[in-house]
């Protein structure tokens, strides 16, 4: 306009893209998803918008994640989470799939539905399905007041604020920390002490300055994101609550830059994958230094035999894992289940690089919806 103003790149708040600004916003909107919800004294969290009693909780059977595309993929987060502090049977289901399978769901199964827009078809039915069968249903949502905040009833926003990029980033990275919170929560109604509570609410607490030491990484993210922009196909691997990380990096890469992408749990690409790979092909090996790590690092053995060329997401200052990557990217030291979160940060950056390196239309994507209102 006369005033050399230009809203499209106001709005961007300089970045280039909305996908950039809003992976840079990750420390923000983690802040705000954390804020006021953790309990230092009770060494717990304080969601109060999941409704439940701690008689409730203490008598659930099992808690049941459903979502799609990167929701469905912190799902599969939330469900290493709940088994491991809660002591909870947890499993993670595609949300199309629920209703159809007939799904065994009764009074005492707590059924999250994870949806960044609140709006998606499929969770929706799903939702929809669990409230059918008597289940405790609950949302975990960023748009407040969408359709399946509305309809659960109860559950936890993640105040990421909006999300615009098709590619989902910071949404992801809140409802990992959601529901961190809330199997810490469920924990300490079950086996989880007070000491081993607190322990973890820091760990929790500091997860925005993690992503921001990821994020401080940007430009070295992108000069090795040069060096993998012209391949056509890449693997990511990865174990344990790093599995469905690795599945997330590969979705993100496939959606923005179109290189096809495939993620694989570390001890599965030896069943068939490997096959494809030649060398020079990329393997985005997720080997941070968690229980595992040995049993990972073997795989990229397996990799580099074939000639895959590897970058390795690793825990900061790992010599021992540096030695057997091409090149890396380093995470800071945290809690496991916390590092899936800044790991993440990492693989968002690596994507977004080699997308732009390619001269992608990163935040409209050919073929993608932000939200997908059909079945
Ligand atoms: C679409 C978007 C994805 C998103 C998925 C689920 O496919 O492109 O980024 O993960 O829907 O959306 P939801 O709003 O339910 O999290």
């Amino acid at each position: 306009n006369e005033l050399g103003y230009d809203a499209a790149a106001a709005e961007k708040g300089g970045f280039e893209h909305f996908m950039l600004k809003e992976i840079h916003e990750q420390p923000d909107s983690l802040r705000n998803a954390i804020r006021g919800r953790l309990d230092f004294n009770l060494g717990s969290s304080v969601l109060s918008g999941m409704g439940t009693s701690p008689r409730d909780l203490a008598e659930l059977h099992r808690v049941v994640f459903v979502g799609c595309g990167t929701s469905l993929h912190a799902g599969l987060v939330g469900e290493y989470a709940v088994e491991d502090m809660a002591d909870i049977h947890s499993e993670v289901q595609q949300a199309a799939e629920f209703r159809y399978r007939n799904p065994i769901i009764g009074s005492r199964d707590l059924v999250v539905a994870i949806s960044q827009s609140g709006e998606t078809a499929d969770t929706l039915a799903a939702v929809r399905e669990a409230n059918q069968k008597g289940a405790f249903v609950m949302g975990l949502c960023n748009v407040v007041g969408s359709t399946i905040a509305r309809e659960t009833g109860r559950g936890v926003y993640l105040h990421a604020g909006p999300e615009i990029s098709v590619a989902s980033t910071k949404a992801f990275t809140c409802q990992v920390a959601v529901m961190l919170m809330m199997a810490l929560k469920l924990g300490r109604g079950r086996r989880f002490s007070r000491e081993e509570g607190m322990k973890f609410a820091r760990e929790i607490e500091a997860i925005p300055a993690l992503v921001e030491k990821v994020i401080a990484q940007s430009d070295r993210i992108a000069a090795i994101a040069a060096r993998y922009a012209q391949n056509e196909h890449a693997f990511f691997i990865g174990r344990g609550p790093m599995y469905p990380v690795a599945l997330e990096g590969a979705l993100k890469l496939k959606e923005i830059s179109y290189i096809h992408a495939e993620g694989y749990h570390a001890a599965e690409l030896k069943h068939g994958p490997i096959a494809l790979l030649q060398e020079g092909t990329p393997v985005v090996a997720l080997a941070n230094d968690i229980p595992g790590k040995d049993k990972t690092l073997g795989n990229v053995e397996e990799c580099r035999a074939r000639g895959a060329r590897i970058l390795g997401i690793i825990t900061e200052g790992d010599h021992e894992a540096a030695e057997f990557m091409d090149d890396v990217i380093e995470v800071p030291a945290c809690h496991p289940l916390v590092s899936t979160i800044p790991t993440a940060v990492a693989l968002q950056l690596l994507a977004y690089h080699i997308a732009n390196e390619r001269g992608c239309e990163i935040d409209q994507p050919r073929n993608l919806a932000k939200s997908v209102t059909v079945e």
